[in-house]
């Protein structure tokens, strides 16, 4: 029998009214179970209500890149500064510390590759199950909307959103461009406000002119995908205008990993996104870190 000497019964308390487990900081997921809202916000901070992910997931379509080559020696450096991660399975189960406490979000659709004719063409291929092995925080999956196999995108990400609700595990719909495809607000919130209504729990989206109509016609929240490289104060004025216009955070791969100080951008995208540093401030950031490289 349990141990009941000395047990005594409940106080007389006030309710505190501290609203600290009922209000959640991210637009659209008041309604989510613990889970979710939980695994969201290892991705999203509570505190600032942003993200900088790393997105290294570049290798599940075009193999070795630069500045990826060895993920161990890129990552090394990077983890301790990136509030998560977004990659594969391969490169989770191989070149990432078990030990690490980064989240990661992994990556869930591919089946393509960079020499065939149409990157648009991928599928559902990571099961739910191998995600909560892998105690993942979130899975992501790209949608190729008005691209060739827009509907066998869209039907796998509808079966993905079903199997995430069930494993409590949130689901990051990335608006895929073909080569093709327009980057404009016209285009990115449609096929945002799809991806949401379709059950998306956060989306990743390009930045473009107008963007504050992609962020508020969303109902969930936005993250910047990144894109090509850009000189360091171009990609901090992109991730700048992003968060002001409405974004909670990015989601950055080539504009750290390929900069010439990975920890000093990554650390002043860090500024811009949670602190809302200018630009030029955070530049500093970058070529201080920088110039301490080179003097170590
Ligand atoms: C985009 O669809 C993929 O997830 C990429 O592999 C990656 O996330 C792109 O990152 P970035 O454009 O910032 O290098």
């Amino acid at each position: 029998m349990a141990d009941v000497e000395g047990l005594v019964g409940a106080r007389d308390v006030k309710a505190s009214g501290s609203p600290s487990v009922r209000g959640f900081h991210l637009k659209g997921c008041e309604h989510l179970d613990w889970g979710m809202k939980n695994r969201l916000s290892r991705i999203i901070k509570p505190d600032t209500g942003r993200t900088v992910m790393l997105a290294v997931d570049h290798g599940y379509f075009q193999g070795p890149t630069s500045g990826l080559e060895v993920m161990e020696d890129t990552l090394r450096p990077l983890i301790e500064h990136a509030d998560c991660l977004m990659l594969t399975r391969g490169i989770l189960r191989t070149s990432v510390p078990p030990g690490s406490q980064v989240p990661i979000v992994l990556r869930v659709s591919g089946g393509n590759s960079i020499i065939g004719d149409d990157l648009s063409n991928e599928t559902w291929n990571v099961t739910p199950e191998d995600c909560i092995r892998l105690n993942v925080a979130g899975m992501a999956f790209s949608i190729y909307v008005g691209g060739k196999y827009e509907h066998q995108t869209l039907a796998a990400f509808s079966e993905l959103i079903d199997a995430g609700y069930q494993a409590g595990i949130p689901v990051l719909a990335v608006t895929a461009v073909g080569r093709e495809m327009a980057r404009d607000a016209r285009y990115l919130s449609l096929s945002s406000r799809l991806a949401a209504e379709m059950g998306a729990n956060f989306v990743k989206t390009y930045y473009c002119e107008n963007f504050e109509r992609v962020t508020t016609t969303c109902p969930v929240p936005i993250v910047m995908a990144g894109g090509k490289k850009l000189p360091e104060l171009e990609a901090l004025t992109m991730a700048y205008r992003a968060v002001s216009e409405g974004a909670v955070g990015v989601d950055m791969g080539r504009n750290i990993f390929q900069s010439d100080c990975p920890v000093g951008m990554i650390k002043a995208v860090k500024a811009v996104v949670h602190h809302n540093e200018k630009p030029e401030i955070a530049l500093k950031i970058y070529e201080e870190e920088k110039h301490t490289a080179k003097v170590a």
